[in-house]
């Protein structure tokens, strides 16, 4: 773990928050890679959920709602909360459950001290909107972004004509008060969920949960995450949600063990009906068929990007002692590479002039670089032998590095060195755009 956290800080796509202030609690920011790299996974979910599939549609709901949506949907009560423990002697605190599984029992994993009984914690994150700091004006960040979808049901059925079974997808940030959150980026207090609700008749939850099951699983084979390091476990009902009548959890097998990067639950009626009852606005759905009004099942789909992007750097991370290339002798180096799926990486194409102490070379790749950037995103890199300059590119996944050379001067051409085979072939810089289109599948 310690390297990818290495590599991430290194190669610009994960800093601590607050970095230069000495850090700040589980906040992470995403540098120019990890933003690129974010933002891929999120098109690419958005594109699953609503190209892919039919009738989903999106929404982009505010994360400040009213506090009596979090009365309603069970997240002030101790559903929503964490059992902590308190070491009477150095007054740290740590989740119990996890006191529990790897720790001496009843003793302070920092100093050995005593614990103090396990006490309930909520971990919604309050805050105060307009002038005055009262109990008036206090409400929450949310704690899951699908509860804007449901207080939006009924805008998003009328508004669209919707039929059931349907879904709406959401991605945004969500916060939670975590205690002792750890391992990197995968337990955060500011994250951003990608999740789908989908809406059907009460007797087909469990044919929709299973279908959701496969096919979520499904989407991240397709995206290149080894099947051996998935698996899913169904969830036994003392460890559901509050708000869960089934749960499963497509777990990962990170190098600090197998952990849920998403859930899937059977909300049951859990979200419309009390909303309906705190709100006094009935939301149930009119059947035109029977004439008759009910409260929808609800399957969700949940997953975290930044626990997925921990995911995807986990699996692509590959260390080569030697490094790859047979032609030299193996050096002492281990080459790190990065086999991320080219639809997930963040930069897609390098332009390198094969040295850069010649201006022709320089220019022409520079012309190049221009040439692509409308159309990919690309890097210019110049800097370091040829060789270093390679894996500069294997260890941030680059897919395919284009070398200007000095044939390239004569002949308009270059060659497309691929990340995965190191093989190079020559084309002309004038079929560049349709040939990478053709490779990177855009
Ligand atoms: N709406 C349902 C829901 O929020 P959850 O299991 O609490 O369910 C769903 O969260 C997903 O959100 C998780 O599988 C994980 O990927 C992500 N997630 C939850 N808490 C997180 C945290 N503190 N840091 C990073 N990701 C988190």
């Amino acid at each position: 773990m310690v390297k990818i956290i290495s590599l991430a800080k290194r190669r610009g796509f994960i800093f601590q928050s607050s970095e230069i202030y000495g850090g700040f609690g589980s906040c992470y920011d995403f540098g120019p890679l990890g933003v690129e790299m974010k933002n891929n996974i999120k098109r690419l979910w958005w594109d699953e959920m609503t190209k892919n599939h039919e009738n989903i549609v999106g929404l982009d709901a505010a994360i400040l709602m009213s506090p009596k949506v979090w009365q309603a949907s069970g997240h002030l009560t101790a559903g929503f909360a964490d059992e902590l423990v308190e070491c009477k002697n150095c007054h740290k605190r740590f989740r119990a459950d996890e006191i529990a599984k790897g720790w001496v029992f009843g003793k302070c994993p920092e100093c050995g001290g005593g614990l103090i009984k396990p006490r309930k914690f909520n971990l919604m994150m309050k805050t105060f909107v307009g002038s005055v700091e009262d109990e008036a004006s206090q409400t929450y960040l949310r704690a899951e972004t699908c509860q804007g979808i449901y207080i939006n049901f009924e805008n998003v059925l009328n508004s669209m004509r919707l039929r059931i079974p349907f879904g709406i997808a959401q991605i945004g940030k969500a916060f939670r008060n975590e205690i002792t959150p750890k391992d990197f980026i995968f337990r955060i207090r500011e994250f951003e969920q990608m999740e789908m609700q989908w809406f059907c008749q009460p007797k087909e939850v469990e044919k929709y949960f299973d279908y959701w099951k496969e096919e979520r699983i499904r989407w991240y084979q397709v995206l290149g995450i080894k099947k051996e390091n998935l698996r899913i476990r169904e969830i036994p009902a003392k460890e559901r949600a509050h708000y869960a009548q089934r749960q499963i959890d497509i777990e990962y097998k990170f190098p600090f063990g197998w952990r849920e990067i998403e859930g899937i639950h059977n909300r049951g009626d859990w979200d419309l009906s009390n909303h309906s009852r705190y709100s006094g606005k009935d939301l149930r759905y009119f059947d035109e068929k029977t004439k008759k009004r009910y409260f929808p099942y609800i399957v969700e789909t949940s997953v975290g990007v930044e626990r997925l992007l921990l995911a995807f750097l986990c699996d692509a991370y590959e260390e080569i002692p030697g490094g790859r290339t047979k032609t030299t002798k193996p050096t002492k180096e281990v080459e790190i590479l990065l086999k991320l799926d080219k639809r997930v990486v963040p930069i897609k194409i390098a332009v390198l002039p094969l040295v850069r102490n010649k201006l022709e070379l320089v220019k022409k790749a520079k012309e190049v670089y221009q040439l692509l950037k409308p159309h990919f995103v690309c890097q210019y890199d110049e800097l370091g032998s040829i060789g270093r300059r390679y894996r500069r590119m294997d260890e941030i996944g680059c897919p395919f590095v284009l070398t200007v050379d000095f044939e390239s001067l004569k002949k308009e051409d270059l060659t497309i060195r691929d990340r995965d085979t190191m093989k190079q072939e020559r084309v002309k810089i004038k079929d560049l755009i349709r040939i990478l289109k053709e490779k990177l599948d855009v």
